[in-house]
């Protein structure tokens, strides 16, 4: 059986993620989402808020509806080896983020061993979600714009609400 990782702050959940969630799910029999801490971001909702807005978003589509969503407590290498994860996933909106996420893979194998770690695999995301970032979409919400057709149903109220707006 072969168990994946989509890790991700998911502050929040996006439709950009669902698409990374899905194309993973078709990859791999087990695929477990970890909500994590970024040491570089302050994120807006609690550990607990971002499991939840997942969670429910996951299980309204039949393809990713046996998703397991849970929270990352310390490195992301540990929680893979807990959960048994031959891989982590994740996705990729251009060279930014190819940019950002190389250093991250490159310590995870640090951290595992270059032979037996776990691997990192980058999937390219639909274009159409190419601009979706959770920071924007929280900086559009800031200001009053809208935000309901780029986030999973109720999101786009939990995070106005986060905001007090
Ligand atoms: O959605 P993000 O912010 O790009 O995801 C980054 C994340 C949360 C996956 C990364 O910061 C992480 O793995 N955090 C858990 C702690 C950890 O293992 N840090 C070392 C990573 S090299």
């Amino acid at each position: 059986m072969s168990i994946a990782v989509c890790p991700g702050s998911f502050d929040p959940i996006t439709l950009g993620h669902l698409d990374i969630v899905r194309r993973t799910r078709r990859m791999f029999d087990v695929v477990v989402v970890g909500v994590a801490r970024n040491a570089s971001k302050n994120a807006l909702l609690g550990p607990e808020e971002r499991v939840d807005l997942a969670r429910a978003a996951l299980s309204a589509d039949p393809e990713t509806a046996d998703v397991r969503v849970e929270v990352v407590p310390g490195l992301l290498v540990d929680f893979c080896e807990e959960v048994g994860a031959v891989a982590v996933v994740k996705g990729l909106r251009g060279g930014a983020d190819f940019d950002a996420e190389l250093p991250m893979a490159l310590m995870n194998r640090h951290l595992t061993g270059s032979s037996t770690g776990i691997e990192t695999i980058f999937v390219p995301g639909e274009q159409r979600y190419a601009h979706v970032a959770s920071s924007l979409v929280k900086d559009v919400a800031r200001y009053g714009g809208p935000i309901d057709d780029l986030v999973p149903p109720g999101v786009a109220d939990a995070v106005r609400a986060a905001l007090g707006r």
